[in-house]
């Protein structure tokens, strides 16, 4: 790993085993992008990037001697209105109303770790495996100065963006827009990919064809949202899975957020992604900072399996909390499908019990233990135990819990008010609302105003009660819905546009008070499932509730996509009862646990009305899990066949030590008459050897011959909705 600066040329160069990035100082002292890909060697003449032509109609600054038009020089800060009408990724309007910017260089360090970003969720500088370069760039009308960090992270194909600006001018700016990473591409053969969905169906895969124009995705809700994910890729048309270049980013942060490819109609392409302008602006007096959310910038020339491991491995080693780093996660009961909101203490004890004696490791008491919780019109806000639920507070259940070998968890959604609450009663502005407008409920509930510092610390105190007061090891940070009318008591009118961003920022405080006052709680974030699965939470909650659709075979598309970022032991994933709850399917025990074994594993159905026989099968698979937990949280993740691209879905994960396989079949309908099934793994040595039904079959064999399944095996007892586990051992 390595960042180089040639003097002479006035090229950076950041590069690791996998990747090179190339910035270059153009004459006029802008930064001109120059290349991000495959790890190459570069020589120290790069004037041919820059193209001198004139073009009809296109405006030109001075570059020196020469004249170059912005619009077709690929560079790392664009800004508005000097020539460039793509779009821009900085816009700054000053006292006089101008919005224009010319950012030129000012100095450079190249720093072991990086400068950590003021409160927000980053890359973690962990040991000596990070290295960051950091440009300080500055408007010479104005002085404002833009600093840029791009970190590297040993063996990984990524780097890291994000930018500071500081107003050194006396008069005070508002920055308008500023995108924390924007790519400038050479050309514009590419296919884009994006995690699109709802409520149900989180983040499922869409591969479009782009046009001339902008190819945008975007959230206003306030969270990251389930309907787009914060991230885009660009893949060549040829690109599949395994095989193909493709160029990804994605933004470690929850809140609003704009993904936008532009392609020019001069056949060259521009990947931007930050906070998205149209409900952001943010004032800065004098002196005054302003820092981007950092964005994540992914290469592969291996296909998107192999993006996705560079996206794993990120996570699992410099993202989350290094406390929970190949953590081995528990097995989880959660009593959510169990009861909802109708349980008694007596109730949840039984349960408690029998999650025990089949084997679970960790009881989570979901919604409706607090305030006068019956039902979703109450109570948000009021963080004390039930009293009517819990005459004995919650020491009687945790006392069995624990007794039972189990660790305990509580389920919270502290960004929330109802408007029936002692807190409503207490503080009704601090409610999100603007006093002449109508308030819009959704699920009977409203948003805290995060960016008021008051609220924040009330819920924090309210919360270190609770978790003071019981041994609590496990979190469910819930958040059911977005924001509405949003607007800030407390904000002055020029800092309105702020509030989003404010809002966010006041998430993350509480996440970090709680989790630094708090070490040993595992959080797992969840947003009516998984409306805000996003790199900005997983720095604080290692875990996320993938969605609150628990069908096996709706899981399986939403697994699949989630897992084109986020590792498999990022999602929580339960099986659940028949009919399922969400969709009426019903499907087997074993399929059901045959999909969630991918992830990380739980059980969210009454225990208590479960058949011998389906206890037998549970404890067995509870059994299997715990058996090749490390191989399903932490092992390599491969998608083999894709449930977006017809009837049969295939996932593979490999150990470390490649010593064992578990490959996972799963079919929507049965088929009929069909031939053999032909799998064909990925990932493995040619030579190495494996066991499989007594067999011995080479790594070369199954990764290019496949391995063979009977379409009779597959459709037991003529079912559909079937699937299957294959586990081969290394000889
Ligand atoms: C939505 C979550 O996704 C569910 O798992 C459950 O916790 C409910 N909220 C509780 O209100």
């Amino acid at each position: 790993m390595a960042i180089n600066y040639d003097e002479i040329a006035r090229t950076f160069h950041l590069s690791n085993k996998k990747i090179s990035y190339v910035i270059g100082i153009l004459p006029n002292g802008q930064l001109n992008n120059i290349y991000f890909g495959k790890k190459i060697r570069i020589t120290n003449n790069r004037k041919n990037d820059i193209d001198y032509n004139y073009r009809v109609m296109h405006p030109c600054v001075p570059n020196q001697e020469e004249y170059i038009s912005l619009n077709f020089v690929p560079q790392e800060i664009p800004t508005f209105g000097q020539g460039d009408y793509r779009p821009e990724s900085l816009r700054i309007e000053k006292i006089d109303g101008n919005q224009l910017d010319r950012f030129a260089y000012q100095s450079h360090q190249i720093v072991k770790g990086k400068q950590s970003l003021t409160s927000l969720p980053e890359g973690r500088p962990i040991g000596n495996k990070v290295e960051s370069l950091i440009i300080l760039l500055r408007d010479n009308s104005t002085g404002i100065t833009a600093e840029l960090q791009y970190t590297l992270y040993e063996d990984l194909s990524l780097i890291t963006r994000s930018i500071k600006v500081t107003n050194h001018s006396k008069d005070a700016i508002q920055i308008r827009k500023i995108m924390s990473l924007s790519l400038d591409l050479p050309d514009c053969h590419y296919e884009s990919l994006q995690l699109d969905g709802a409520w149900a169906r989180e983040r499922y895969m869409q591969r479009n064809t782009l046009r001339s124009g902008d190819n945008s995705i975007s959230s206003i809700k306030g969270a990251s949202s389930a309907e787009h994910n914060p991230f885009i890729a660009l893949l060549r048309p040829e690109t599949t899975e395994h095989q193909g270049e493709v160029i990804a980013t994605a933004l470690i942060y929850s809140g609003n957020f704009l993904a936008n490819i532009n392609v020019s109609t001069f056949g060259i392409t521009r990947l931007q992604i930050g906070i998205e302008p149209s409900t952001f602006s943010w004032y800065l007096d004098e002196n005054e900072s302003f820092q981007t959310p950092e964005a994540v910038l992914a290469y592969s020339n291996d296909g998107l399996n192999d993006l996705s491991h560079t996206f794993h491995q990120f996570i699992n080693r410099f993202l989350i909390n290094p406390k929970w780093q190949n953590y081995l996660r528990p097995i989880v009961y959660n009593n959510w499908e169990a009861t909802y909101m109708n349980f008694n203490e007596n109730q949840l004890i039984n349960l408690a019990e029998e999650a025990a004696d089949l084997g679970m490791e960790l009881f989570v008491l979901d919604d409706g233990w607090f305030g006068e919780r019956e039902n979703d019109r109450m109570s948000l806000g009021d963080w004390v135990v039930n009293s009517q639920k819990f005459p004995n507070g919650l020491d009687k259940l945790i006392e069995t819990v624990n007794k039972n070998g189990l660790y305990f968890g509580i389920w919270i959604e502290p960004e929330m008010i109802n408007e029936e609450s002692n807190l409503y009663k207490e503080n009704p502005d601090w409610l999100i609302h603007h006093p002449q407008y109508h308030k819009s409920a959704s699920r009977n509930q409203y948003v805290l105003d995060y960016s008021r510092k008051e609220v924040v610390a009330h819920i924090f105190d309210m919360l270190s009660l609770l978790l003071d007061t019981y041994p609590i090891n496990y979190v469910k940070w819930d958040m059911n819905r977005y924001i509405s009318e949003p607007f800030s008591l407390k904000l002055p009118s020029h800092r309105q546009g702020e509030f989003y961003h404010r809002y966010i920022l006041g998430v993350y405080e509480l996440y970090e008070k709680l989790t630094q006052k708090f070490p040993d709680i595992l959080f797992e974030s969840c947003s009516s499932g998984g409306a805000r699965f996003d790199l900005g939470l997983l720095y604080y909650a290692p875990q996320t509730w993938t969605s609150d659709n628990t069908d096996a075979m709706d899981r399986l598309k939403i697994q699949h996509g989630t897992s084109i970022i986020y590792p498999p032991v990022s999602m929580g994933a339960h099986v659940s009862a028949v009919p399922n709850h969400q969709t009426g399917r019903v499907t087997s025990l074993e399929t059901r646990a045959n999909v969630a074994f991918f992830g990380n594993f739980g059980y969210e159905l009454d225990l208590l009305a479960l058949s011998n026989q389906e206890k037998i099968i549970i404890k067995k698979q509870i059994e299997f899990y715990k058996k090749y937990r490390q191989n399903f949280q932490y092992g390599k993740f491969y998608r083999l066949l894709s449930p977006f691209k017809g009837e049969e879905t295939s996932w593979q994960v490999i150990s470390e030590d490649q010593q064992t396989i578990i490959v996972g079949y799963y079919r929507f309908r049965r088929g009929i008459n069909e031939l053999n099934i032909r799998i064909k793994l990925k990932g493995l040595k040619n030579e190495a050897i494996y066991k499989y039904n007594n067999q011995f079959i080479t790594g070369g064999e199954l990764m290019e011959i496949g391995l063979i399944l009977t379409p009779l095996e597959l459709s037991e007892e003529g079912k559909d909705f079937n699937s299957r586990l294959i586990i081969l051992h290394k000889k």
